[in-house]
């Protein structure tokens, strides 16, 4: 059974970056790898993805948008982290259930049971490690805009609610051992090594 790992944060805070800068540091040392990504991850997920990340803010019920993610997860879950686990791979997810436990679960009208009880029955797992990659803001929008591309809707929704979901990760990070907090604001050098010291002694 393989290892199980997440990046977790606001928009723009460099999980990606540092999610594929960490797969790459442990091929490099010899360890079978899966990287991957939600929503998304699997085929059936990526075509959700396209549903929950484009069009109109108000396109979705905060409900609905619950279930659509939750369902991308489901066949993430099936057809591509489960298969790699089994196989021995390190995952390396960039976002997982902690991402619907921030925006659905606080920043939507008060979903935060719900979210729990639907992990429960649907996922029921979690990652092993999760790194969450920490920023302000302000940072973090302004990096988002200057990738921009067409999935626009959760970075339109602004600074205060990306401060709410800030506020929200370090919060849960700081009720569950799996969580490393990073500071994300230094050179991608720097946060890398961070990162692949603290994988390396969890992988120890
Ligand atoms: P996320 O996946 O969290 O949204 P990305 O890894 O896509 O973040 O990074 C968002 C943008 O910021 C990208 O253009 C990336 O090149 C840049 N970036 C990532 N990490 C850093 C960093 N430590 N310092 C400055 N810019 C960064
Ligand atoms: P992502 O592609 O990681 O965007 P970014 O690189 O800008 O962080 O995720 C897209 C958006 O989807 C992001 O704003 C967070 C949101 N999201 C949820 O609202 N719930 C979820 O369960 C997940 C996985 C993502």
């Amino acid at each position: 059974m393989g290892r199980f790992l997440s990046f977790e944060g606001i928009d723009g805070s460099g999980k990606s970056t540092q999610a594929r800068r960490l797969a790459d540091a442990l091929r490099g040392l010899g360890h079978s790898v899966t990287l991957t990504r939600e929503p998304g991850g699997s085929p059936g997920a990526e075509e959700i993805r396209r549903l929950v990340l484009e069009g109109d803010p108000d396109r979705w019920s905060a409900e609905t948008e619950l279930l659509l993610f939750t369902a991308a997860r489901r066949d993430h879950l099936e057809k591509t982290i489960r298969p790699a686990l089994a196989r021995g791979d390190i995952v390396i997810t960039d976002r997982f259930a902690d991402s619907t436990r921030i925006y659905q679960g606080i920043t939507r009208g008060d979903l935060a049971a719900t979210v729990d009880r639907l992990h429960d029955l649907m996922i029921g797992t979690d990652p092993d490690l999760t790194f969450l990659v920490d920023i302000d803001p302000e940072t973090g929008l302004s990096r988002a805009r200057a990738r921009a591309g067409t999935e626009l809707r959760f970075e339109d929704m602004g600074l205060d609610t990306q401060r709410r979901m800030r506020a929200g990760f370090l919060a849960l990070a700081g009720t569950h051992p799996r969580f490393r907090v990073i500071d994300g604001a230094r050179d991608p050098d720097t946060v890398a090594a961070d990162i692949l010291r603290s994988a390396l002694a969890h992988l120890a």
